[in-house]
């Protein structure tokens, strides 16, 4: 199902690219843009540039660009239905509802049932918890110190004793047993028939990014087994990709996230002011997690339990989380167990402390490595250095390689030439160095190379743009088809029928391309850095040398596709070169 274009182009006509945008990055005026500092690439000055005419945005520095639907997309992970949509309520569009096909309708009616059944349960757990059959469970939640406001903001709740009460409450909101049986808060047997999944159990509801309570968790007050009991998987509830306490630590504004273990570990967190703690449910931490975070931050800190199982945790968290681009730091808890015990025993400004010495992931790693290895004796140190190096020549970036044998041969008192020797005679040996991988943006980077003609075509593109009086003189000469690249082709038509129209609006252009990797060219293409020249014949020079280039190459290329027994196509092309013999001869004129 597809919205229609005219609503596509309404939505974005009503949302200004600048306006936009400045939400996010902060914009100056220069000339006749707005430039910042990209969002998508490091940098220390501006190369981001905003244009209000042309309703686009392009990073000179890295290639990123698109429109006001590219940018949603890339800033946010944003699907483009998902762009469209906040678009549209921000400019209060209406969309109109999609018609899904039966099967999908049906889906999306279910999720409905069930996050609606979540939330009563939820709402219940709690009235149960602030009523007397819960004072235990209040009182278990005061002794682990947590303030009334703490329990109230995390919905905190308790599951009484009673083994089917919530059961016969939903039953009396009106639910099917199928739909109670699917939501996993209902067992069902044939002995027993319906009962309560969690029972005298203290609650912890699990909200979504988006504050709607999708599963619970639920601890015994003791020590009973086993001492998390939590929702099974539903339609509604995928642990792989949601963490406990998302929806708040997403607007907690800090560029980096805190990840623990549990859920005690993040209520005591953000009561202790760290409110962009966040946990894995239950589980370890996955690549759909870090896809996850990396929506929100580049940077994470990982304060896992201090034992055997926390520490392996966090070696397996780091690369998961390296691999889409986020750095791993380890806090250390020790000599307590948790999060939790740290804070409770030590205070919100001890943890602080620990977060400004926490220690990258991969010296972690060696760290841990250490325990391996016999490190006074002078044959475990060279085996365990052997191990470093070969972990070492893992990095794939030159300059990343070079900087840890600095930091590796620093903490080890080596010598950083020795280790890097080191790490060169085992990459050899292994074949372990992979080749250099470059971040998509650095595709377009290569420009140098790039052949010269494609950039001719994207220069006169700019050109008419910018120009219409250009347009006018050229649209005899230049047709779409001599812009053989095909994206530019299609760009190109597009352009003429505008201009036809009256009406250029390269932005929507665009919205013909769904890719944001056409996204970012068609940017491009409309953003090529005109030369510079200081005079009017300079410029008027340079661009008849740039329509020459083109129509030389268009017929090049037509020349080479001719069939040869097509003696009217052959006749023509033959016109046609005479006719380029005259355009070296043509006056432009450009003002
Ligand atoms: N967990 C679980 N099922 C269990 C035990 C643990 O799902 N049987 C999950 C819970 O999400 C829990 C996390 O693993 O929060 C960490 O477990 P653990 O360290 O044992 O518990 P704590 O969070 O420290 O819980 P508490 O402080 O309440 O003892
Ligand atoms: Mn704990």
């Amino acid at each position: 199902m597809y919205y229609p274009e005219e609503l596509v182009e309404e939505v974005r006509l009503k949302n200004d690219i600048v306006d936009v945008i400045s939400s996010y990055v902060k914009l100056q005026k220069k000339g006749s843009s707005y430039f910042g500092l990209c969002p998508f690439h490091n940098e220390k000055s501006p190369s981001f540039s905003v244009s209000r005419q042309k309703q686009m945005f392009y990073c000179f520095g890295c290639g990123a660009g698109g429109n006001v639907f590219t940018f949603l997309m890339e800033y946010e992970n944003y699907s483009f239905v998902e762009a469209l949509r906040v678009l549209a309520d921000r400019a209060g569009v209406e969309l109109p509802k999609m018609e899904y096909s039966r099967e999908a309708q049906e889906k999306a009616e279910q999720r409905t049932v069930l996050l609606e059944i979540n939330k009563l349960a939820a709402k219940y757990f709690y009235a149960q918890l602030k009523s007397e059959q819960g004072r235990n469970a209040y009182t278990y939640l005061k002794n682990r110190r947590l303030s009334d406001a703490t329990i109230t903001s995390f919905g905190l709740g308790y599951s009484n004793k009673y083994s089917d009460d919530l059961y016969r409450y939903l039953k009396m909101k009106g639910y099917s047993d199928e739909m109670l049986l699917k939501a996993g808060l209902i067992s069902a047997d044939e002995k027993h028939g319906a009962y309560d999944k969690f029972w005298n159990r203290v609650m912890f509801p699990i909200m979504d990014a988006n504050n709607r309570v999708i599963g619970f968790g639920g601890r015994v007050m003791g020590d009973g087994k086993p001492k998390y009991l939590n929702s099974p998987e539903t339609p509604v509830f995928d642990k792989s990709r949601n963490l406990y306490g998302l929806h708040r630590a997403r607007t907690s504004r800090k560029p980096y996230f805190i990840i623990c273990e549990g859920y005690m570990d993040v209520i005591a967190l953000h009561q202790a002011g760290f409110t962009n703690a966040v946990a894995s449910l239950g589980t370890a931490l996955t690549a759909g997690h870090a896809s996850l975070i990396k929506r929100y931050v580049n940077e994470v800190y990982l304060t896992y339990d201090s034992d055997e199982a926390g520490t392996k945790a966090a070696l397996r968290a780091a690369p998961i989380l390296k691999s889409v681009g986020i750095t791993a730091k380890v806090i250390r808890m020790d000599p307590f167990k948790d999060p939790d015990e740290f804070i409770k025993n030590l205070g919100a400004d001890a943890f602080e402390e620990r977060i400004h010495k926490a220690r990258n992931g991969f010296l972690f790693g060696l760290e841990m490595l250490e325990r391996d290895f016999d490190m006074a004796s002078p044959e475990g140190k060279t085996a365990f250095m052997r191990e470093a190096a070969a972990r070492l020549t893992e990095f794939d970036e030159e300059i990343e390689r070079s900087n840890y044998i600095e930091a590796v041969a620093r903490t080890y008192g080596v010598s950083s030439e020795e280790l890097r020797k080191l790490v060169v005679k085992t990459a050899v040996r292994t074949g372990l160095v992979k080749p250099v991988e470059r971040p998509k943006p650095a595709v377009n980077r290569n420009k140098g190379k790039e052949d010269g003609v494609l950039k001719s075509q994207r220069l006169l593109l700019t050109w008419m743009i910018d120009d219409e009086n250009i347009f006018r003189q050229i649209r005899n000469i230049i047709g779409p088809e001599d812009f053989r690249e095909p994206l530019y082709h299609t760009v190109a038509k597009l352009l003429y029928q505008q201009y036809e129209a009256g009406n250029v609006n390269p932005a929507q252009i665009m919205n013909h391309f769904t890719d944001e990797e056409e996204h970012r060219r068609v940017a491009e293409l409309f953003h090529t850095r005109l030369p510079e020249v200081s005079t009017i014949q300079e410029k008027e020079k340079a661009l008849k040398e740039t329509l020459l280039r083109i129509k030389q190459h268009s017929l090049d290329e037509a020349m080479r596709c001719l069939n040869p027994a097509d003696i009217d196509g052959l006749k023509k092309l033959m016109a046609d070169k005479r006719s380029l013999q005259h355009m070296k001869e043509l006056h432009i004129s450009v003002n």
